[in-house]
C-alpha cells in the first residue's frame, strides 16, 4: 500500500499514514518520505510503537546520525536523547525559545526526529514556523535590511557554564552538559538557498544567532528582536500536537521550532535523533 500523505490546514505539517516504521523501509517508501518531508517540512507518524533501534533505523534513512554536543546520550545508545520534563520539575522549559537544532555547528544538522513515548493529556505542543513562508511574505523594505548579511551563531546563551542550562540551572531532569565550548561561533547566511530544494529561507533565529558579521551589536540587536517577532508570526506556524507511539521529522533547513508547557504535574518523554548535514 502506498503510503498517504494528509497535509495539515496550517503554514506546513503533514501526517503521514499507511508505512509501518517498526520494519525496514524500502527505497520507494524511503523516496517517498523524504519528498514529504521536502515538501511539508514537518512529518509526523501516529501509531508506530518504535523501539530505539526502529528509531535509529529511520534515522539513517534520511542522512546518519548528527553530533548532539551538550547532551549526554541515553544508557547504551550513542546518538539518542531523552527530552524529559517530569511532572514535578520546577526548572524553565526546555527548548522554549524558537530555534532551529544546532544552528552554531559548521554543519548543522538536517533535521531532527522526535519519537513520543510518555505524552501529558494536555499541553506539550511543539511549534514549528516556515521560513520560506516567513521570507516570501516579509515586506521589501523590510527584507532589504536582512538581504545579504552573514550571521554569527554560537550556543553560548544556552550551553556556557553561565547560560541558560548553565551551572545556575538545577532541578532539572534532562542530562544537559553544558561546556565552555559553547562560546565557539560559526557563521552562515541569514537568507539562503535550502540544500537539497534550493528554495530561499530565513536560517535560525536570535537566541543562536548572536550577532551580524561586520555589524556592531547595538545596530544588531534591533535588527535581530525585529526579526525574531516576524519569523514565528502565527501564519508561518504550524501547531503540532503529540499523541504516545508518534514519531516527528522536521527539517531545520526550513523551520524553526519551539516546545510549549502547560503539563505541570504530568510527565512527559521523547527520544531524540537529529539527521546530520546533506551531502550532495
Ligand atoms: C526540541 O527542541 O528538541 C524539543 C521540542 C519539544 O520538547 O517539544
Amino acid at each position: 500500500m502506498p503510503i498517504q500523505i494528509n497535509i495539515s490546514d496550517q503554514a506546513c505539517g503533514a501526517a503521514v499514514t499507511g508505512v509501518d516504521l517498526t520494519q525496514p523501509l524500502d527505497d520507494s517508501q524511503v523516496a517517498d518520505i523524504r519528498a514529504a518531508w521536502l515538501k511539508h517540512h514537518v512529518l509526523s507518524f501516529p501509531d508506530q510503537n518504535m523501539s530505539d533501534d526502529d528509531l535509529e533505523r529511520f534515522t539513517q534513512y534520511f542522512g546518519g546520525f548528527g553530533h548532539d554536543p551538550f547532551f549526554d546520550p541515553i544508557e547504551g545508545r550513542e546518538h539518542i536523547a531523552a527530552i524529559r520534563r517530569d511532572a514535578d520539575e520546577k526548572s524553565p522549559l526546555f527548548a522554549e525559545n524558537w530555534h532551529s537544532d544546532w544552528s552554531f555547528q559548521a554543519h548543522p544538522p538536517a533535521g531532527t526526529c522526535l519519537l513520543g513515548l510518555t505524552i501529558p493529556p494536555v499541553g506539550g505542543d511543539t511549534c514549528f514556523a516556515n521560513q520560506h513562508a516567513a521570507l516570501d511574505a516579509m515586506p521589501d523594505e523590510m527584507r532589504a535590511k536582512y538581504e545579504g548579511l552573514t550571521a554569527i551563531h554560537s550556543a553560548q546563551m544556552a550551553y556556557a557554564p553561565d547560560g541558560a542550562y548553565g551551572e545556575k540551572d538545577e532541578g532539572r531532569s534532562m542530562a544537559i552538559r553544558p561546556d565552555e565550548s559553547a562560546r565557539e561561533t560559526e557563521r552562515h547566511p541569514l537568507i539562503r538557498a535550502h540544500p537539497e530544494t534550493g528554495q530561499l529561507g530565513l536560517f535560525s533565529c536570535m537566541g543562536y544567532i548572536i550577532g551580524f558579521e561586520g555589524m556592531d551589536q547595538q545596530e544588531a540587536l534591533p535588527l535581530l528582536q525585529q526579526l525574531y517577532a516576524w519569523q514565528s508570526r502565527d501564519e508561518f506556524v504550524y501547531r503540532h500536537q503529540w499523541q504516545p507511539n508518534m514519531l516527528v521529522m522536521w527539517d531545520n533547513r526550513s523551520v524553526l521550532h519551539c516546545a510549549t508547557g502547560g503539563y505541570d504535574g504530568h510527565d512527559r518523554l521523547l527520544h531524540r535523533t537529529t539527521i546530520a548535514a546533506f551531502q550532495a
